[in-house]
């Protein structure tokens, strides 16, 4: 089976008891979901929150034991130097250190704002690998690439830039989140149907550049205006695995509905519905 992920990325919101709150909530709700198939639940808060995050998984996991095995804390972004002069950055060795395990690679904010470019997505997708955290890669097509039919393309391209130098043992180990940089914040959500089919043609880029057939059991998301009135029909898709949410997993009364929406949705590898 492949997993399914259910992530939150509350990209620039909360400070430090906005933060612990709605960990603390969030994770309250989950520990309610006795019996369900959970998915995996990454929680990826603002850098300065993200100790008090992992203590408070840590401390939540004593309380409720098994039923947040599959929560995790994660990262919105990091470096890919181990260490050195680079002022304001943060080395994924620090973010193991804490306690993490996950890491968003290459959003498309990062892209737009920050000068993030194929090349440093590879680099920072690598370093992640290095240093045994989940690489969350981002791809994901501006509206004026969609009107001009230039989506599979761009995908491809983003997708083949990222993995560059990888062998099949480490891309095994990432997850790709399918953003349409256009369904972003928009409350403009990109049809099931055409979401599952771009990450559909992901998994099978991924197989094609490997020759074998490893993407079968990568988890490929689907983000942009996810909400608990979308998630059912987007499970419902054959090679959508979960998805990577901004605004909705803000207030746990939001994002609680988009956890149960994932849980028991895991898809059989190589099925296609
Ligand atoms: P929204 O869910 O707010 O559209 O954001 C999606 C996103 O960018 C998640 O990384």
């Amino acid at each position: 089976m492949r997993k399914t992920i259910i992530a939150g990325n509350w990209k620039m919101h909360k400070n430090q008891a906005e933060s612990k709150a709605l960990i603390t909530a969030v994770l309250e709700g989950v520990s309610q979901m006795k019996g369900e198939t959970l998915p995996d639940i990454v929680l990826c808060p603002v850098f300065l929150s993200l100790p008090l995050a992992a203590e408070t998984l840590k401390s939540l996991k004593e309380k409720h034991g098994e039923v947040l095995n599959t929560c995790y804390v994660g990262a919105q972004n990091m470096d890919y130097h181990e260490s050195g002069a680079f002022t304001g950055e943060i080395a994924p060795g620090m973010l193991t250190d804490i306690g993490l395990t996950h890491v968003i690679i290459g959003h498309s904010e990062r892209r737009q704002y920050f000068a993030e470019t194929n090349a440093s997505v590879n680099l920072k997708t690598r370093a992640a690998l290095a240093n045994k955290l989940v690489p969350i890669v981002c791809v994901g097509e501006t509206l004026d690439e969609r009107e001009a039919g230039l989506t599979d393309q761009v995908i491809r391209r983003q997708v083949a830039s990222a993995l560059e130098e990888l062998d099949k043992d480490q891309v095994a180990k990432i997850v790709v989140a399918y953003e349409p940089v256009w369904a972003i914040g928009t409350g403009k959500n990109c049809e099931s149907t055409e979401a599952n089919r771009v990450c559909k043609m992901i998994r099978e880029t991924i197989n094609e550049l490997y020759a074998t057939n490893v993407a079968d059991a990568i988890p490929v998301l689907y983000g942009g205006s996810v909400k608990p009135s979308t998630i059912v029909e987007q499970m419902e898709q054959s090679d959508i695995d979960g998805a990577l949410v901004g605004g909705a997993s803000l207030k746990a009364e939001d994002f609680l509905p988009i956890i149960k929406g994932g849980a028991g949705r895991s898809k059989l590898m190589g099925t296609r519905a």
